[in-house]
């Protein structure tokens, strides 16, 4: 027997027309409703997945690239997924549910509230995925957009804000016993009176104590800077690495050092790492799917460049597909990584976009390690080694949120992944953080 790990779901394309396009969305389903949703998690809990993480972007980002975000629905628009999860959290019973949240669109005291109050009517279900994306700065102020280490820095004096606010109430401030006559003392509230860098507000906040713990926090920053952060504050990090065992344990070893660095244990922070398999039905199949994708038409090339002209912001869809990308098409806003993703290792003055969008659309074996397409017994093959060669947490399937998506991905994976005692049987009283914290 191997391990339990642990395993979540992140719904990549947040609370949005998210799988627009495929035709299972035809069936009379509608995104901007729950039921979709309702459903999904259900399913997700039956399955013994026991975190859903779910993207967001407040803004529809810079007003030169909307149309190219929102063209395809690849990055917009998106409703709000913090209003989303009570659906979630009525249709569940033992799911955690984590929207995105960025610290530059809530006061702490506004977020402080709502996230107590989600927390308590989820029987303390609640995460936050906390970002620290500055593309929607316009939104919330005349101020410029903070640099990519002063958002981390507010995101953690948020926090530190947040946390003073929710232990405001100490255990003991809270009477509720009738045969006292008294509900609660509220001279032994703290005031707190938070004079900061980014914010400053008064205290105390307005909603009891938490029985199980505060919301967990989850945090997806793969800097120095982003993993000294999950280091510090997060419960679960959502990890991007290569899936092989030496990554992964480099990895770990990073967030590890930064929770020790904090005062923290290595084992409070669960390091999950995202993956995107596709699940088919035989080996054979899975051979075909992969060669099948080594010559990609023109169709699923132009199908690649409408996503990454949403991702890079940069219209690459209005480009000669059998010519290099011009010099210096890409502005200053496209993050340097994003483009590197885009252009491999190859030569960007002389490669034709095509290659770099056909290297994009090649598929590889799970098998050989090439990639991610293989039979559910490959891919558990794959999770039980993470597990017992790495120590690995567990992971995340990054896709949309649909039964359909859902059924693909866990119907045969999920009863073998129990058979090997990978994957939870049953969930542990006590909300997210309980079942985090169990193994
Ligand atoms: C896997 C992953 C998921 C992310 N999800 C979101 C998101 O849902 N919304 C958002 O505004 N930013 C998101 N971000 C952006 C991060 O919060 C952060 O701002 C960005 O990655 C830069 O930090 P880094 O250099 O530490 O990675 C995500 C980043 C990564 C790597």
């Amino acid at each position: 027997m191997s391990r339990l790990q642990h395993f979540g779901w992140f719904l990549a394309r947040g609370f949005g027309p998210q799988g627009w396009g495929h035709p299972f969305l035809d069936w009379n389903w509608r995104w901007t409703e729950p039921a979709l949703y309702q459903q999904s998690v259900r399913e997700l809990e039956q399955a013994g997945i026991e975190l859903l993480i779910i993207e967001d972007a407040p803004s529809l980002g810079s007003p030169a690239t909307i149309d190219l975000r929102v063209r395809q629905a690849f990055g917009g628009p998106k409703h709000d997924p913090l209003l989303l999860a009570p659906y979630l959290f009525a249709a569940t019973t033992n799911l955690g549910v984590a929207p995105t949240v960025n610290p530059a669109a809530f006061l702490p005291y506004t977020a402080a509230r709502q996230f107590a109050t989600l927390q308590h009517l989820s029987g303390h279900r609640l995460g936050l995925n906390v970002v620290t994306d500055t593309g929607s700065a316009r939104h919330f102020g005349a101020a410029p957009p903070l640099g990519h280490d002063a958002a981390y820095d507010r995101a953690e004096e948020w926090l530190g804000a947040l946390r003073a606010l929710w232990r405001s109430w100490p255990d003991d401030a809270l009477i509720a016993d009738p045969a006292h006559g008294r509900y609660a003392d509220g001279t032994r509230l703290e005031a707190v009176q938070h004079r900061g860098e980014y914010f400053s507000f008064d205290g105390p906040l307005n909603a009891i104590p938490f029985t199980d713990g505060e919301p967990a926090i989850v945090s997806p920053g793969g800097s120095g800077r982003g993993l000294a952060f999950a280091g510090a504050n997060s419960e679960v990090q959502l990890a991007l690495a290569p899936l092989d065992p030496e990554s992964i344990r480099a990895y770990r070893a990073r967030i590890h050092e930064a929770a020790v660095a904090r005062g923290r244990r290595p084992g409070d922070v669960k390091v999950l790492f995202a993956i995107q398999p596709v699940l088919v039905g035989s080996a054979e199949e899975a051979d075909r799917l992969v060669s099948a994708s080594a010559n990609p038409d023109d169709r699923a090339l132009r199908t690649i460049a409408e996503k990454q002209s949403s991702d890079l912001e940069t219209d690459l869809t209005a480009l000669e597909l059998d010519a290099p990308i011009p010099a210096g098409y890409f502005g200053d806003h496209v993050s340097h990584g994003s483009i590197a993703r885009l252009i491999g290792g190859r030569d960007a003055a002389t490669t034709p976009l095509r290659e770099h969008l056909a290297a994009l659309a090649r598929l590889g074996r799970l098998s050989d390690g090439s990639g991610f397409v293989g039979t559910a017994g490959e891919l558990a093959d794959l999770i039980e080694r993470l597990g017992d060669e790495a120590d690995n947490d567990g992971v995340l399937f990054w896709g949309d949120l649909h039964p359909v998506t859902v059924h693909r991905m866990l119907d045969e994976l999920a009863p073998i992944l129990r058979r090997r005692g990978i994957l939870r049987t049953e969930f542990a009283p006590g909300g997210l953080r309980a079942n985090l914290q169990a193994f």
